[in-house]
């Protein structure tokens, strides 16, 4: 392992991908293909970085998108016959022919959603339907699929209503940031009890993201199910991880710009910003950084650079007091952070780097010719 401490960019912002981190990541996903004989799909959406795809591609089965744009990208580094798996709530009718070019596998929202297809002729993706098991496990409404009035999935009490003519697979996503696979036995149990007897004339079954499998230390109970649902029902089964595969695999290096005290507490503001990582002003979360030190006698407000008052990352404690030049070392923020990320007051994005085991090399340097074709008309 890397001295993550010994991390030195040459410019900042900058996000570094680790590809040791993503080998562990891929490690446990082969693990559970070869126990259970389940399909992996790295979900795109976390962070659909070319480079990124293309190293993924030998380990992996395909891609899971949830756009025309994502099964686009995803489009350039695997073929159609290698795994390109759709499912959105937002199909517009002007992509449709793209997307039956495009896709291997489609899972639609809902049956308005299917029917889209249905009017255009001959389909060359095997279809699913996104289900709603009705099955809550998130405390937090926001990150629930099962909340109360959905618009994620058809539900599991009205799917006996509707033909599984024409569909070869199901496909499931209920939780977020699960390591207990509780869940996903309770939801399995709840389908096959209400939709079991369809089960023998399906093709597949995509169980979705939202399992940090890299946390999970037994993985015995995944496997038996996958197992059990492979032999019982002759069923292809998927598994589509995004957090998991590259959550850990990115950090992000900034630096102190500024220090002074604001009515009495130090503040410290840093040339990145929650643009950068807006799932801590979106969420409240406070984000870890590797200078935090609980004992340190040093406290610092860490800041972002832009106008927004609540552009805060938290309070920390330092060894030494914080000074301008420092830098600040944000760990494991590889899942949902460059692909929110925007240039609000005009800041631009991080650069990106690849670290392997000898070299640290830049990938990716955003400019302002990024910026200004953004703005320009046309
Ligand atoms: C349908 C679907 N599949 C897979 C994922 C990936 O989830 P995660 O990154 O939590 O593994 C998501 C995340 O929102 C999703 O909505």
């Amino acid at each position: 392992m890397h001295n993550k401490a010994s991390i030195t960019p040459s410019t900042s912002p900058a996000l570094v991908i680790s590809q040791e981190a993503l080998h562990h990541s891929v490690n446990t996903l082969n693990y559970l293909r070869e126990k259970s004989g389940c399909r992996v799909l790295y979900s795109i959406k976390a962070f659909p970085f070319i480079p990124v795809l293309q190293w993924l591609k030998p380990h992996i089965d395909g891609f899971s998108v949830s756009s025309l744009f994502e099964a686009k990208i995803a489009s350039e580094v695997v073929v159609k016959q290698q795994g390109i798996h759709l499912t959105t709530p937002g199909i517009r009718p002007n992509e449709i022919a793209e997307l039956n070019q495009l896709c291997s596998h489609i899972s639609f929202n809902s049956v308005n959603q299917r029917q889209l297809f249905d009017r255009q002729g001959e389909q060359t993706f095997s279809a699913g339907l996104r289900i709603n098991p009705k099955l809550s496990f998130a405390a937090d409404q926001r990150f629930d699929p099962c909340r109360l009035h959905s618009k994620l999935g058809v539900s599991v009490d009205e799917i006996n209503r509707h033909s599984f003519n024409g569909l070869s697979g199901l496909h499931i996503h209920t939780v977020f940031s699960q390591s207990d696979y509780a869940p996903l036995l309770q939801t399995v149990d709840k389908l096959q009890r209400q939709l079991g007897e369809h089960f023998s004339r399906l093709a597949w079954l995509n169980l979705g993201g939202g399992y940090l499998f890299n946390t999970i230390e037994d993985h015995q109970l995944f496997i038996d199910l996958v197992l059990t649902l492979r032999h019982q029902y002759n069923l292809q089964v998927y598994i589509e991880p995004g957090k998991a595969v590259v959550g850990d695999a990115v950090d992000l290096l900034a630096t102190v710009l500024d220090c002074f005290d604001s009515d009495g507490k130090m503040v410290a503001v840093l040339d990145t910003s929650i643009n950068h990582n807006p799932e801590v002003f979106e969420y409240q979360r406070q984000p870890n950084i590797l200078q935090n030190d609980p004992q340190g006698k040093h406290k610092a407000i860490l800041v972002g650079s832009t106008c927004l008052a609540g552009d805060i990352f938290g309070e920390y404690r330092f060894k030494q007091a914080l000074k301008i030049g420092d830098k600040i070392h944000f760990p494991q923020v590889g899942a949902y952070t460059s692909v929110k990320a925007n240039r609000f007051n005009g800041y631009n994005f991080p650069d990106i780097y690849w670290l392997d085991s000898e070299n640290l090399q830049r990938l990716k340097q955003y400019g302002y010719d990024h910026y200004q074709e953004h703005w320009l008309a046309g």
